[in-house]
């Protein structure tokens, strides 16, 4: 593959055409950073969240998980800070009074410039501009609009105000509303899922008799009006996170928080991915809310991202729902402290936060799964697209695959699906040939593939092929579930 842009198209391209993910409501043209996920990502997006799942509550005796409403009352978001501090910039039009998101106003003009065959301009500006909204530099991007000559569609002018912020959170109205401008109606759809948790704190620490320390997961829906989103899943307006609020003493925030991250680091290579693909970014920059914080990036083919982040929250949100509620958000430990010899009392417990954005982790896993290989020989040109997924995540785990449609084959083969079909996912095939549907396995990320043929009939035995190593052996029947269930677990 010539560079990662060009490896970044063909996997997009690759999730289309297999069943992966498609652009949302694809008919009408699409809706910008929203996609679908098709047959094959659904399943494979189901089995990121099982890992991970797993890992968080049946791994850890202190974690469990909760699912809350993505609607949550408005008051939540006030004491979070989303109301006042999650904001993107945005600008005016003097003349005709017009007010544009900053980033829509500059692509607008790029997709201009392109359409006039200027794509080097058009790339270069949107690559100016990203780099000016990561710094949140707004005099260089209100200069950026200027020296572009950028103008109101309306006024035709480039009369522009200075540029101001713009709250990410999406808003619509609860109930019967007789104005949509009524403040009292207005709910959010929630921008991360961890608030969900806050809330939650007392009702799960009671109802479990949960100890400190403790955790809470979850997975659900976030949505954000993303400023910049043109990068497939990467970023995208609704998204999918998955979430763990860990509930500290006071004073032990540094030690849990290394331990998270090393921990989440470990999952992440648990999944068999080279260490070599991950790294540590410790914010200098902290959050209001943050004591520390650091993203594990991940190498995606548009280079060292945020993947997950680690977050020392302190007890900034417990304390917030607490001031907003006026109801008590403490625990009572009666744990003795050392220092002390009494026990520690009551407290508003501290937070160590891990969030990883699903379709991030979707995103990680494909992309390095992610194979173009040439298999030609001195005699014949060959190749194939290979998607080399931890069998544990694959959509399909076994695909089933009778040499003919006669002689009794799918017979037998039907005895093999019945077998191992209650125990995972497993595929029918006999159309085409046994190539194409090697093929056709591997670019779904399928790790075994089994042919019944004639010898089948005589000996009971079949033919295991392996995806990555395109290796074959012979094995009985009666072995194939334990051979592919030692390997999903
Ligand atoms: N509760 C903390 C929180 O939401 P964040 O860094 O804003 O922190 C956490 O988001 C994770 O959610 C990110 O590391 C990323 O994986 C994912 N994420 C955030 N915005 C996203 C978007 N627009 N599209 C896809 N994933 C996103």
């Amino acid at each position: 593959m010539a560079n990662d842009s060009n490896r970044f198209q063909a996997i997009i391209s690759h999730c289309k055409e297999y069943g992966f993910i498609f652009p949302s409501s694809e008919i009408y043209d699409g809706l910008q950073a929203v996609y679908d996920y098709g047959q094959m990502g659904a399943e494979l997006k189901k089995n990121i969240k099982d890992y991970w799942w797993n890992s968080m509550t049946q791994l850890h005796d202190n974690i469990v998980g909760i699912d809350a409403a993505i609607f949550m009352h408005p008051t939540t978001w006030k004491a979070s800070g989303h109301v006042d501090n999650f904001n993107d910039p945005m600008i005016d039009n003097k003349d005709s009074k017009k007010r544009y998101r900053v980033d829509h106003l500059i692509e607008g003009h790029a997709e201009m410039l392109k359409a006039e065959s200027q794509t080097q301009k058009a790339d270069e500006l949107l690559a100016s501009m990203d780099l000016l909204l990561a710094k949140d530099d707004f005099e260089g991007l209100k200069k950026l609009i200027e020296d572009n000559k950028i103008s109101c569609a309306i006024s035709g002018t480039c009369n522009w105000t200075d540029i101001r912020q713009f709250n990410l959170m999406f808003s619509t109205e609860f109930g019967s509303t007789v104005s949509s401008d009524d403040e009292d109606n207005k709910v959010y759809l929630r921008p991360e899922t961890a608030q969900g948790i806050f809330v939650n704190f007392l009702n799960v620490q009671k109802t479990g008799r949960m100890k400190v320390p403790f955790g809470i997961a979850q997975i659900g829906k976030a949505f954000r009006n993303e400023i910049v989103a043109r990068q497939f899943i990467f970023r995208m307006r609704e998204f999918e996170q998955m979430e763990m609020q860990f509930f500290i003493r006071p004073g032990s925030q540094k030690e849990w928080y290394e331990f998270w991250k090393a921990e989440r680091l470990k999952w992440h290579q648990s999944l068999g991915i080279p260490a070599e693909k991950y790294r540590y970014h410790d914010h200098v920059k902290l959050a209001h809310y943050a004591d520390a914080a650091c993203d594990i990036e991940f190498e995606f083919p548009i280079g060292f991202k945020e993947l997950e982040g680690i977050h020392s929250r302190t007890d900034f949100d417990l304390k917030q729902h607490q001031e907003y509620s006026k109801k008590k958000q403490q625990y009572f430990d009666n744990d003795i402290d050392p220092a002390t010899g009494k026990p520690y009392g009551n407290y508003i417990p501290y937070v160590i936060e891990t969030s990883i954005g699903l379709d991030r982790m979707f995103l990680a896993v494909i992309s390095h799964a992610y194979e173009e290989q040439d298999l030609s020989t001195a005699d014949k040109q060959d190749s194939r697209v290979v998607l080399k997924l931890p069998a544990k995540l694959a959509p399909i785990k076994l695909a089933v695959l009778p040499l003919t449609k006669k002689d009794g084959l799918p017979e037998v083969a039907e005895r093999i699906m019945s077998d191992c079909r209650p125990h995972f996912r497993c595929f029918y095939e006999e159309k085409d040939s046994i190539g194409k549907r090697y093929r056709r396995m591997d670019a779904l990320g399928t790790p075994y593939c089994v042919t019944v043929d004639h010898q089948t009939l005589q000996d009971d035995t079949v033919t295991i092929r392996h995806r990555d190593s395109m290796q074959q052996e012979r094995v009985p029947i009666n072995e194939l579930r334990r051979i592919v269930l030692e390997s999903i677990n």
